[in-house]
């Protein structure tokens, strides 16, 4: 068990999916062009699979999918729905703090990660950008989180709880002390020192007063996180809990939440690239 449950993963997609950065979308399928009408796609920390029902209808024709993770009961239900003619998923548990370089040997166009580098360590985030880089592969990661929370109307504690979770962000969960809300930030500028060329946008979560489940699991993982990092006290987050629940009950809450989705390429001409180039995988771009 990662402490990601299926029912949330599922609860979240259709917001991630709304909330994918169009631009930043637009610029994996016109890479992904380049890679002919197959290619081989890696999705690290896939979860239920939402990276793959989010990208493969924009990647070419044919397509290998390796969905890695190392919860099993997730993996077990990622892509576990209807096969897609063309698209080929493989599941593969991987423990990415330890066996990061082996997820992504083999014939691999394409890395991909939703909602993972708010998750990570800098040493980590260096050892992936290292790992990727060497391999001249492109990496997608969206859903981002970075920090930003704005909610309608207001509530006097709204900013303290939210410093306050910003705070837990950058506990460790499991990679060593997270990133947090500088996970996008830290991504793009390592891609660059890399030599990549990076596009990035917003991809943020609009939370509508109908979005009652979504915003009451937000509510309470966000009272949690507060109380738990020490920097609100536990009456002033139940309070500040009974009055957004109260508001989201009179269908008066809105909450916007900050997401930065992000596309690495490697700069190179084609020519060069399959120049050197004569392994069985060639990377997109
Ligand atoms: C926030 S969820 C995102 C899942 C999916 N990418 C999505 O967008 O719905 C984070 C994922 O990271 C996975 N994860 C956490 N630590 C991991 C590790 N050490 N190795 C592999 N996967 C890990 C969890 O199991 C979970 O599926």
């Amino acid at each position: 068990m990662s402490g990601f449950s299926a029912e949330w993963l599922a609860r979240r997609e259709p917001y991630d999916g709304r909330a994918r950065n169009r631009d930043v979308l637009e610029s994996v399928a016109a890479a992904a062009v380049t890679a002919g009408d197959a290619i081989g796609v890696v999705d690290l920390a896939c979860g239920i699979g939402s990276t793959l029902r989010a990208l493969a209808p924009r990647l070419p024709p044919r397509q290998d999918w390796r969905l890695v993770d190392n919860d099993l009961s997730l993996l077990a239900r990622a892509a576990a729905g209807k096969a897609v003619p063309g698209v080929a998923v493989t599941r593969i548990p991987v423990d990415l703090t330890r066996d990061l370089e082996a997820a992504l040997d083999g014939p691999v166009n394409l890395v991909t990660a939703s909602a993972l580098l708010d998750l990570v360590s800098a040493d980590w985030l260096e050892r992936l950008v290292t790992e990727v880089a060497a391999r001249r592969l492109p990496f997608y990661a969206a859903l981002n989180y970075d920090g930003r929370v704005v909610f309608d109307p207001v509530d006097p504690l709204d900013s303290a709880v939210i410093a306050a979770v910003n705070l837990h962000q950058q506990t460790d969960k499991g990679f060593g002390p997270a990133l947090g809300p500088r996970a996008a930030e830290a991504a793009i500028a390592a891609f660059e020192r890399a030599g990549y060329a990076v596009v990035h946008g917003r991809s943020d979560w609009q939370l509508l007063p109908r979005d009652r489940d979504i915003q009451r699991d937000m509510l309470a993982g966000w009272a949690g996180a507060a109380r738990e990092i020490g920097a609100v006290s536990l009456p002033d987050a139940a309070a500040w809990l009974t009055r957004r629940r109260d508001l989201l009950a009179a269908g008066r809450s809105t909450i916007t939440v900050g997401h930065v989705d992000i596309f690495a390429r490697p700069i190179g001409t084609r020519a060069a690239e399959r120049s050197q180039s004569k392994s069985t995988s060639s990377p997109i771009g």
